[in-house]
């Protein structure tokens, strides 16, 4: 019988080995986080430069050069970026926010840039985070004043001027009422509303804020203040008056053709007038015409053009990141329905979005109006 063979050394050297390949092999491991940030940060600090370039150009009007918010909110915020993950910017800005003048950038969303060069800007944008200061969203204290604003808006038609009460409802600047409850009562029974009575809810209309800026009207009249609302001009009236019309309401259209008329010249007072007596006569498409044509269209379109076109083409059509508007030959060389149907469906592949469920057409009409007029 051959003696057992002696395994021994092979066993010890294969065990050796072993060892020493586990150990460079660990020792790799140990290292491999260290190497794979160094390849990052190169990548990194390369996607950033890009990202500082692409955001220069095309985010800056909005959101500020340092990211502090103008138009658009600010990015360099320490709360927004420790809770926004990267996947989410990505997307936020691929897409845009439908609904807001925030533009989709993303290729597959006709905007300009490729998944690349939205990660870069996801980069830049990250690259604020160690030294982001912290941005808290600005409380603004309850305003009377601006209370008062709303409630010339929202309330006045029912409670009446002052809150003295109408036929429709009963007097809010009533001393005993107002000493008898406080203000976290009307804050409820403002919100809630009575809906079965006629006092419709606001808390589904309304702000939290606007909400507390009535409240702190209330509280006023509570100690016996008088407030001015914030002048409203009378285009903002006027075109109040005709959205109530196109309701069939003509009470609230009554009330804002009055608070016009009040602040409007001779002239336009007495046309004002006229337009208030065809609605009593409930000659109501009448009314509507004339008050049309007391309308500048040009004064609309500015209101509308200022939030939503300016942040890109700044305000007096002089251009930015959007291209200049003044003496533009691809405006005066389309009829206003085609600007129109332009402005809704936007240009593909660039930050001019469409308009599509943000800006009525007949509201169209009016920003068209006004780019005419930088036509001369
Ligand atoms: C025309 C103005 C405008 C431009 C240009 C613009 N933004 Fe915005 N952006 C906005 C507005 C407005 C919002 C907020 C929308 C909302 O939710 O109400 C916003 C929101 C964002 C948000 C989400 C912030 C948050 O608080 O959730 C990010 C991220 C962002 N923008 C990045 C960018 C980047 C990057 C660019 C440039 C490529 C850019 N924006 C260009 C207006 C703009
Ligand atoms: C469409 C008409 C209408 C409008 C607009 C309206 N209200 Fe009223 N409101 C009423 C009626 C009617 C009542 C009385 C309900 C009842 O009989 O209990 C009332 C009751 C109230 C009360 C309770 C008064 C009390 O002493 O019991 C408050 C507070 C109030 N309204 C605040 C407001 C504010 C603030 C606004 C504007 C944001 C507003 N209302 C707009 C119709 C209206
Ligand atoms: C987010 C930025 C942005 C906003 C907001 C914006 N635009 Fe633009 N707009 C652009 C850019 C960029 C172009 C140029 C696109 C291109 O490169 O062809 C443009 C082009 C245009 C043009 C075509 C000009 C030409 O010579 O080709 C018109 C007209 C126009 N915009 C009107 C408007 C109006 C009206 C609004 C508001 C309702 C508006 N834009 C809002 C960025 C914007």
């Amino acid at each position: 019988m051959r003696s057992r063979e002696n395994y021994t050394p092979f066993v010890t050297t294969g065990f050796g080995l072993t060892l020493a390949i586990l150990l460079v092999f660990q020792v790799y491991i140990v290292r491999e986080p260290s190497r794979i940030q160094v390849v990052e940060s190169a990548d990194r600090a390369e996607a950033v430069k890009a990202g500082r370039d692409l955001y220069a150009d095309n985010c800056v009007a909005c959101h500020g050069a340092t990211g502090e918010g103008k138009a658009g909110p600010a990015l360099n915020s320490s709360e927004l970026l420790k809770m926004t993950a990267d996947q989410t910017f990505f997307s936020l800005i691929r897409s845009g926010i439908p609904g807001t003048v925030m533009p989709a950038w993303g290729q597959t969303f006709g905007g300009p840039f490729t998944d690349e060069q939205v990660t870069q800007l996801v980069a830049f944008v990250r690259a604020w985070e160690p030294t982001a200061p912290q941005i808290i969203p600005v409380v603004i204290a309850p305003d009377p004043v601006r209370g008062a604003t709303i409630f010339a808006n929202t309330c006045f038609t029912c409670h009446g001027e002052n809150g003295k009460g109408t036929t429709r409802a009963p007097a809010l600047n009533d001393l005993t009422r107002l000493k008898e409850f406080d203000d976290l009562w009307y804050r409820n029974t403002i919100s809630r509303g009575r809906p079965a009575k006629g006092m419709p809810t606001w808390g589904t209309v309304l702000s939290p804020m606007q909400i507390n800026d009535v409240v702190a009207l209330l509280a006023a009249w509570r100690q016996g203040q008088t407030i001015a609302p914030a002048a409203v001009s009378n285009t903002k009236h006027l075109s109040n008056a005709l959205f109530a019309l196109r309701q069939f309401d003509s009470l609230d259209a009554v009330f804002y053709l009055s608070a016009a008329s009040s602040q409007a010249d001779a002239s336009k007072a007495k046309e004002i007038r006229a337009v208030i007596d065809l609605i009593k006569a409930n000659h109501l498409f009448e009314a509507e015409s004339r008050l049309i044509a007391l309308l500048p269209p040009t004064e609309m379109g500015k209101e509308l053009y200022e939030s939503n076109c300016a942040p890109c083409h700044e305000s007096d059509g002089s251009g930015g990141l959007g291209k200049r508007l003044l003496n533009n030959k691809f405006i005066q060389s389309k009829s206003d329905k085609e600007l129109v149907s332009f402005i809704l469906t936007g240009r593909k592949g660039t930050a001019m979005n469409g308009f599509q469920n943000i800006i009525g057409e007949d509201e169209l009409i009016n920003v068209v109006a006004l780019m005419r007029v930088w036509q001369k």
